[in-house]
């Protein structure tokens, strides 16, 4: 087996370089063997997965549940109206009872503290599908899209313009694993959190991977293959929007701030997106590959589910990481 069988999906950090690119690898495949192929594959046949959302979500839901139904196998959501934990239920019997009835969980929450007891207290493996300080399902996402388009990802140069939130930070780890260069510029006050940047620089040494955090977009994006962005407003911070907006004046991906970017660059966004930080001439143009990356969302979190449940071996070769 790949070493995956049975373990908790919380942060990239916790997986070793090869550890990612199988699970990349494994999505290419699935994507190639159901998708292009038309093949009818069920190894997920008689499993199921419980998802507790405790915040809202469109991808990461529907990637979940579609992902399991077409790998044979079924998921069950609970909403933040549904589920007793937290309200009257604590976290440690709602993980007992789970990892009784199910076979994976994935919980999309605000802080990463419960995500944590949730994966310390279930027997069964526990997914995040975001927490206010990490997204990595997103990154392995974002990654995929980068390698079908470029056909590598060592070397590559990302440029991160924008809030130093949950999706940098898994960003940084994936980076910092795959030896991918990162230039980020937040607003100074938005820069991601300490410990995280300490953590995955540390890791970037090792691997090669080169990264510059700064304040200044125009210098992060020079020759830059990849600009990456996100919301300004995260989920939870609603009632901060408006000094949020304020403060975030001059991040806005336009064409003017990408003129010394690669020659070859492609835009990326997690989504959902709003207007502020990206204008509709670079969201919508040629090299955008939002809708691409937001369907890999699917693949991507089918091979995570499929490899914390049994061993696989992709049938297709491994594609250049
Ligand atoms: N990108 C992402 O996680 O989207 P959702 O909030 O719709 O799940
Ligand atoms: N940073 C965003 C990501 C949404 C997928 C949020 O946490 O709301």
């Amino acid at each position: 087996s790949n070493g995956l069988v049975g373990r908790d999906f919380m942060s990239l950090k916790h997986f070793r370089g090869e550890d990612i690119k199988q699970f990349l690898w494994t999505a290419k495949d699935l994507k190639t063997r159901m998708k292009d192929n038309g093949e009818i594959f069920q190894p997920l046949k008689g499993k199921t997965a419980a998802l507790i959302f405790q915040k809202r979500s469109t991808r990461t839901r529907m990637s979940t549940e579609l992902g399991m139904a077409k790998l044979g196998g079924h998921a069950a959501f609970m909403g933040p109206e549904d589920v007793h934990i937290g309200v009257n239920e604590s976290v440690k019997d709602t993980a007992r009872v789970l990892s009784g009835m199910a076979d994976i969980i994935l919980a999309r929450v605000y802080g990463q503290d419960f995500l944590d007891e949730l994966a310390d207290e279930a027997s069964i493996p526990v997914i995040s599908g975001l927490s206010d300080l990490l997204h990595p399902l997103q990154i392995l996402a974002d990654f995929m899209t980068l390698q079908e388009h470029f056909g590598y990802l060592r070397g590559l140069k990302i440029a991160w313009i924008g809030d130093g939130n949950n999706i940098l930070h898994s960003l940084m780890y994936g980076c910092a694993k795959l030896g991918v260069d990162l230039n980020v510029a937040t607003p100074t006050g938005y820069e991601p959190d300490v410990n995280i940047t300490e953590e995955a620089m540390k890791i970037a040494g090792k691997t090669g991977a080169n990264f510059m955090m700064g304040n200044d977009p125009i210098q992060a994006v020079y020759r830059a293959d990849a600009i990456v962005t996100d919301t300004w407003v995260s989920m939870g911070q609603e009632e901060e929007k408006k000094k949020r907006i304020n403060d975030f004046a001059g991040y806005q991906i336009n064409r003017k701030m990408l003129k010394e970017a690669g020659a070859n660059w492609v835009f990326l966004h997690c989504l959902p997106r709003k207007q502020e930080e990206v204008t509709d001439d670079i969201f919508y143009s040629e090299e955008s590959l939002v809708w691409q990356e937001a369907e890999n969302r699917m693949w991507t979190v089918m091979a995570v589910m499929l490899h914390l449940l049994q061993p696989y071996t992709p049938v297709n070769p491994m594609p250049k990481f």
